[in-house]
């Protein structure tokens, strides 16, 4: 038989009949690689032939059952809020991180915690590796199976035998079907594989979730496709360096893509953190000049988190900025304004930005704490005590309305703050509320209100 070849990026997956030096739909250089794929073979993911090939058939609308879906609890709140509820039967998840921020643990914890039989193949770590990270982790059930294997024909034969309720693959990027050449981890291996399990999980209603790495630039390691092809992907990110970590959906089809968890590594594991407001904010006892809570939401979530910054005169000639978990172009735009619109020097001055705990926020009603910590550290005044703020900061030096803002007035008076900063064309309907709520329309009223 004449073996077929074609050529894939390796990046974005587009398929091209010939060698080319860049990617035409990703522009990328040097991903266009030789595969072979072999056609004659029909992938499935049966090890032996089972010729008792069921067609769907067309049904009306009310004849489908619609019968609630039954969601597999995870025992994990955190999981169980990100996907919606629990883990749909027959679905398809993928989970995505950096190498090292922990999915293997997170997976490893589920399926321990799990009351019901699962599988937890690995393609990167022996039995034994896994058996003293599961020593780490407290677990409780013992119904999960650990198969090391890379083949997927392999991994079906083990599934017919064993019968798990819940299949986990670590990773998808290790397997390698017989039906195709290439080498694991190419994006014909992986697109195939990846076919293979999703038939399995639809035919069986055996729900899979797959590991998937990430490449430097944050996607999903090979192709796109991966992510059209699943149900729910999933993001697990934070800073290797910081104990948090946020899981996050980037799809879901059975659910919003609104929710977040928030989990922090310790020794024995990941926990969930159920009050992630608490913790973010570093707690002194004495007020210190350059720090401002902002009222901010992830996702659905109403977060306090505390900016800190610095500001102090430029010893070298060009002064530096710098920010973590913040836009530094934002932190451009932010001091521009309050040089040209408030009258405040800041041109030759060092600014430093940083948000506590190592997340990165993109709420653009945090702009109004940075504004707050930044004047706080340039005037050398701490911000008031027990005062936080939520306000998107305009070009013109306005302060804009932001989203959903009596949650997060509500979250704020929950945790004990005595008033809010907020925009005056926000619309508030919370009435009665403990929390002062101030009212400002410019930069100028929040500098004259705190520094007077
Ligand atoms: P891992 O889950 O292997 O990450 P990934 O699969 O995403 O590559 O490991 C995450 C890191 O967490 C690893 O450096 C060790 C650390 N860790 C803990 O701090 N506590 C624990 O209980 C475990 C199991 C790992
Ligand atoms: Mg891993």
């Amino acid at each position: 038989m004449k073996i077929k070849t074609t050529f894939f990026c390796q990046n974005c997956g587009a398929q091209y009949a010939k060698w080319q030096g860049q990617c035409n739909s990703c522009k990328e250089w040097n991903t266009i690689a030789e595969e072979i794929i072999q056609k004659a073979e029909k992938a499935s993911w049966k090890p032996d032939d089972n010729s008792s090939k069921k067609a769907a058939k067309p049904l009306r609308v009310n004849e489908i059952d619609s019968s609630a879906e039954v969601r597999l609890d995870t025992r994990d709140g955190e999981l169980n809020r990100v996907l919606g509820g629990g883990i749909v039967p027959g679905s398809m998840i993928l989970l995505g991180g950096e190498p090292g921020i922990g999915k293997s643990t997170l997976l490893l914890q589920i399926s321990l915690r799990l009351p019901y039989k699962t599988l937890y193949v690995s393609g990167e770590e022996s039995q034994k590796q896994i058996k003293m990270r599961a020593e780490r982790i407290t677990s409780q059930e013992d119904n999960c199976y650990i198969l090391t294997e890379t083949k997927t024909q392999n991994i079906f034969r083990q599934i017919q035998e064993i019968e798990p309720d819940v299949v986990i693959i670590d990773s998808i990027q290790t397997l390698h079907t017989d039906y195709i050449e290439s080498a694991a981890g190419s994006i014909s291996q992986i697109r195939e594989c990846t076919a293979e399990l999703i038939k399995f999980a639809k035919e069986t209603g055996t729900p899979v979730i797959l590991i998937g790495h990430i490449t430097k630039d944050g996607n999903i390691a090979g192709p796109k496709i991966l992510e059209h092809m699943v149900d729910t992907v999933l993001q697990f990110e934070g800073d290797r360096n910081h104990v948090y970590r946020i899981l996050r959906s980037l799809k879901n089809r059975f659910g919003s893509t609104a929710e977040l968890g928030i989990y922090e590594m310790q020794g024995s594991g990941l926990r969930e953190v159920a009050n992630p407001s608490e913790i973010l904010i570093s707690h002194h006892e004495e007020n210190l000049s350059g720090t401002a809570i902002a009222a901010t939401l992830e996702g659905m979530r109403p977060l306090m988190i505390e900016i800190q910054a610095l500001v102090s005169t430029a010893v070298y000639g060009t002064p530096q900025r710098s920010t973590t978990g913040y836009n530094a172009k934002r932190l451009n735009m932010i001091l521009a304004v309050l040089e040209k619109r408030a009258g405040f020097r800041l041109g030759m001055k060092d600014v430093f930005l940083n948000i506590t705990g190592g997340i990165s926020v993109d709420d653009p009603a945090i702009d109004l704490a940075v504004v707050a910590a930044i004047l706080s550290s340039n005037e050398d005044i701490p911000v008031e005590k027990d005062c936080c703020f939520a306000g998107e900061v305009g070009l013109s030096g306005e302060i804009r309305p932001v989203n959903r803002v009596d949650q997060r007035i509500l979250e704020a008076e929950k945790l004990g703050f005595a008033s809010i900063f907020v925009s005056k064309y926000n619309k508030i309907t919370v009435k009665n509320t403990l929390i002062k709520v101030r009212l400002v329309s410019r930069i100028e009223d929040v500098a004259a209100a705190l520094f007077g």
